[in-house]
């Protein structure tokens, strides 16, 4: 009989022990330690509709590096760009290949991409959340606070955007304190920081300098996202007094990091000094989007066997 196939489009969908699991695995494969298996003749299609450097070079090395082969898709050589409903394209890649991974829009159609494939779908950033760059981050975070991320005091700088929608999805999970400092009207979904709200210490302010004191970790992103270029001159007024600066870094506990998804706009949410200083874990942060990916990939795609 054919098993539930296991998708990874939301932090929020999975419990603490399966997230743990997967950090677990993920400190495996980066110390280079047993981690049951290889993805060899397994495949992977990546469909990518915004740009992306780290999530498809990391993903596609994963594939190679676990021994499978990683194909990436574009709307701009794609049917899928020219309007073929998500229904087919899942349908026939679930015929072709063993997980999908999927960086576009609306998370409507991840969760669609999901509901009509047969093979895993992973979620590579929608404009509503990016769960395995706040995975890796958690990675990062453990990496130098240890293991028991609900002792962690996190503060997130700026837009509440698809990476603080995501921080609130983890500290649901963890149950660590997450406080976000986003100017009026720009804060993050009001569902899902509801969610996270009603389970661990959640806090939305108007002020960074009140977020950012005595935390572990201070993390920030763009000012304007993948798909908001046009609101770029706006939001660098709203978001001015926003930016990350070795002055704030100060008030944070004496052993905070910084850590930011990257790609970063130095000079607008963070200064040169802070992102390129000693408290900056960007290179090591984004490095762990390798090692988490791999992870992910050796436990969604099972042993062969036809899902559904
Ligand atoms: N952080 C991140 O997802 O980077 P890319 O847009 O380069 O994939
Ligand atoms: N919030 C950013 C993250 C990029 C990795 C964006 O969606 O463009």
């Amino acid at each position: 009989m054919a098993s539930a196939k296991r998708d990874f489009i939301d932090i929020a969908a999975h419990d603490a022990g399966y997230l743990r699991h997967l950090l677990e695995l993920t400190g495996h494969l980066k110390r280079g330690e047993p981690a049951g298996g290889s993805l060899q003749g397994r495949t992977l299609a990546m469909i990518f509709r915004k740009s992306s450097t780290r999530t498809r070079v990391s993903t596609e090395a994963g594939m190679a590096q676990l021994g499978g082969h990683a194909i990436m898709i574009s709307d701009h050589d794609s049917q899928i760009g020219r309007g073929e409903s998500v229904a087919d394209t899942a349908g026939v890649l679930s015929r072709y290949v063993d997980a999908i991974l999927i960086r576009t829009f609306a998370q409507d159609e991840v969760t669609e991409l999901a509901r009509e494939a047969t093979v895993p779908v992973i979620n590579g950033l929608t404009d509503l959340l990016h769960p395995c760059q706040v995975m890796a981050d958690l990675f990062t975070a453990a990496e130098e606070f240890g293991d028991d991320l609900s002792a962690l005091t996190v503060a997130w700088v700026g837009d509440g955007n698809n990476m603080a929608n995501s921080w609130l999805n983890a500290a649901l999970r963890f149950g660590f304190t997450l406080r976000l400092a986003c100017p009026v009207g720009y804060g993050p979904d009001p569902a899902i920081l509801a969610r996270a709200r009603a389970a661990t210490d959640v806090e939305v302010l108007g002020s960074p300098h009140e977020a950012v004191v005595g935390a572990h970790v201070v993390t920030t992103d763009v000012w304007a996202s993948m798909g908001q270029e046009d609101e770029q001159s706006i939001r660098e007024t709203v978001f001015a007094g926003f930016q990350v600066d070795a002055p704030l870094m100060a008030l944070a506990d004496p052993a905070a990091i910084f850590l930011h998804c990257l790609p970063a706009h130095r000079g607008e949410e963070v200064t040169a000094e802070v992102i390129d200083g000693p408290r900056s874990r960007i290179f090591r942060e984004a490095e762990n989007r390798l090692h988490f990916i791999k992870a992910l990939l050796l436990d969604l795609i099972r042993p062969r066997e036809r899902f559904g």
